[in-house]
């Protein structure tokens, strides 16, 4: 078994969970436009209907549990602490509530509220008001602790260094369309790395893969787990 895995997750691994994903038929971007809810300038323009939009998703994510894969990973992880990375563009916390610890949020928390005026951030994990006072500052000027397009994504140094030292990248349930997490393939091949998808179909990024497999996260994840462990 390589020493050093990375793996980078998108909302494939939480689909079976009954989480959207967002770019799938019937996907989020396909029912809510994307410049709306998801961008600084969106929040500006109507602070409730971004709040509206995350707060059904905070909902439906506290409603929805783990999957096999979900738990095949934290299994992965507990397994070898040491030397198993998580980094998701998933803004659920279903790895954690299958017991993975240190899970690297790129793209934040939907249990995590932000104040958009001095940036503080604390636990939420009820609905949000953009009226609510910070703690901090008091303004009253909440918003969900979500990377939106526009922003620069969380903690990518380290993951960078992660990627820079990885024997293994596997990404899961992700459609490499966004950026930069799109590039983590080339980035870890180009230092040396083994790379492996695990996806229902093509991704957009799929020809930069070492290895493609197809299916399911449920059933590719927890076979792929096995195998890491047995190896
Ligand atoms: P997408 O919706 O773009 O892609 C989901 C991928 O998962 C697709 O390639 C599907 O084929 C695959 N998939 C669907 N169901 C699956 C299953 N059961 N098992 C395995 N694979 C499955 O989602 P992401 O790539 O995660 O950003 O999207 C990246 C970012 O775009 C998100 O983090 C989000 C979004 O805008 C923010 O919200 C900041």
């Amino acid at each position: 078994m390589e020493d050093r895995i990375v793996i980078l997750t998108g909302a494939g691994l939480s689909a079976e969970s009954g989480l959207g994903t967002f770019r799938d038929e019937g996907g989020l971007w396909t029912k809510y436009d994307l410049a709306e809810v998801a961008t600084p300038e969106g929040f500006a323009a109507d602070p409730h209907k971004v709040h509206d939009f995350y707060n059904a998703r905070r909902r439906n994510c506290l409603e929805a549990a783990p999957n096999p894969a979900h738990h095949a990973l934290a299994r992965l992880q507990q397994a070898r602490p040491e030397s198993v990375s998580l980094v998701t563009q998933n803004v659920d916390d279903l790895l954690e509530r299958a017991g993975a610890a240190d899970v690297i949020h790129m793209h934040g928390s939907l249990t995590r509220a932000k104040c958009a005026a001095c940036a503080a951030s604390w636990d939420q994990r009820s609905d949000m008001d953009p009226a609510a006072a910070c703690p901090a500052c008091a303004a009253p000027a909440t918003r969900p602790d979500i990377v939106w397009f526009g922003e620069y994504p969380y903690h990518m140094e380290a993951i960078w260094d992660l990627l820079r030292a990885a024997d293994l990248f596997v990404a899961i349930g992700t459609s490499g369309q966004v950026y930069p997490a799109a590039a983590f393939v080339q980035d870890a091949a180009r230092a040396g790395a083994r790379t492996l998808e695990l996806n229902l179909e093509d991704s957009d990024t799929s020809r930069d893969f070492h290895e493609t497999r197809r299916g399911p996260a449920s059933r590719l994840v927890p076979a792929w787990v096995a195998e890491a462990l047995g190896g």
